[in-house]
């Protein structure tokens, strides 16, 4: 049997746990395994790039994050669209397969990355996918592994600079990855015990946010913090068509949306005011434990699907257990934020707020 492996788009900590999970549990229960590891994501499916694995390759990977196979951006949008070269991209991929005479594909993917795998089921081959993402926005599953790694690292900042927050009596504004969905920044927020959370799928008004600060100032706090997701937009900015808010991006006087939150905070308020920004920390280092749980079971799943042959799906979680999610339900949607959603009126009962 001849399994296809890779790892595709922005990298996160458990994607080796995952891996390995898959891979034991093949080694384990056949004795005919062979894994194709794809380098680069789809670039090593595309361009024949690949490495036959040995079983020793997944040992002591457990606790490493990265990905030993290394990953790349391959956009969903760019793949009907030759190469440089007039490469067909879909073909060459289907070639591959072929060539290789693989029996399936295993893709360890967030979002884009899972639409190219529901592509290949379409084009006829056999498919896993496995929910890869610090962002936790992959439709159909409760988890995401690289989440909770990501949430503890954010978290992390967020104590960090509680304490020289609050020693100086500082606003500081903590920016956290997610351009389209918050999770992340909603998690971290609350375990990190931030006044303000602002996500992209709840605009925020400028003055209500200056207007909580001030609130804690009058209260005698002599700081706040705000925890912003990188794709944060005021109510303004989503008022802007595409085309209007693609020009404000482009040409914004500032490197982020947290300098322009913090430069408009220290105006409205008269207050000091810091920005800092973890960036790709957030998905790096090793897996928590959770992330290893979750992606040894994943992985695990997998496995077993390979072994029995179902394809065709991305194996998520759903009420702590495993689930089969077809990838044709999960392609082009993202799970996002509702803002009737249960953790942000619980968070608003308390006090924070969500600048709306
Ligand atoms: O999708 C994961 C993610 O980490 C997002 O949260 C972030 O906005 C983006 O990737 C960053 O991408 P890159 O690593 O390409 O800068």
């Amino acid at each position: 049997m001849r399994v296809g492996m890779l790892t595709s788009g922005g990298d996160c900590q458990s994607l080796n746990a995952t891996m390995r999970g898959v891979a034991k549990t093949l080694y384990n229960q056949r004795k005919d395994v062979e894994i194709i590891g794809f380098i680069e994501g789809y670039r090593g499916l595309i361009y024949e790039d690949y490495r036959i694995m040995k079983s020793k390759d997944f040992s002591g990977i457990l606790t490493n994050g990265g990905t030993i196979l290394g990953t790349s951006r391959q956009p969903f949008k760019l793949m009907r669209v030759p190469d440089e070269n007039g490469l067909d991209k879909v073909e060459a991929m289907k070639n591959t397969y072929k060539k290789l005479k693989l029996d399936c594909l295993v893709v360890l993917g967030g979002n884009g990355s899972q639409k190219t795998t529901n592509l290949l089921r379409q084009e006829g081959l056999n498919v896993i996918g496995l929910p890869k993402t610090i962002d936790n926005d992959l439709w159909g599953t409760d988890v995401t592994f690289g989440f909770q790694s990501a949430i503890n690292l954010a978290t992390q900042t967020i104590d960090c600079i509680h304490t020289t927050a609050a020693s100086h009596g500082r606003v500081f504004i903590v920016e956290i990855m997610g351009h389209k969905v918050g999770w992340l920044t909603l998690h971290a927020g609350i375990a990190g015990g931030a006044d303000i959370i602002l996500v992209p799928e709840i605009p925020y008004d400028i003055n209500k946010v200056a207007a909580a600060v001030n609130k804690r100032a009058k209260e005698g706090k002599r700081f706040s913090i705000i925890a912003v997701a990188e794709g944060a937009i005021s109510k303004e900015q989503a008022a802007l068509s595409k085309k209007e808010y693609k020009k404000y991006i482009a040409t914004r006087q500032y490197p982020s949306i947290s300098y322009e939150i913090g430069a408009k905070i220290s105006e409205l308020t008269g207050q000091e005011v810091r920005v800092a920004v973890p960036g790709h920390m957030q998905r790096g280092g090793s897996p928590c434990p959770y992330d290893r749980v979750l992606s040894t079971r994943l992985g695990a799943a997998a496995g077993k699907m390979i072994l029995d042959g179902e394809f065709g799906y991305l194996v998520g979680m759903k009420n702590n257990h495993i689930a089969k999610i077809p990838l044709a339900d999960v392609a082009g949607k993202l799970k996002m934020i509702q803002p009737d959603d249960e953790m942000v009126q619980e968070a608003k009962l308390m006090g924070i707020s969500f600048g709306d």
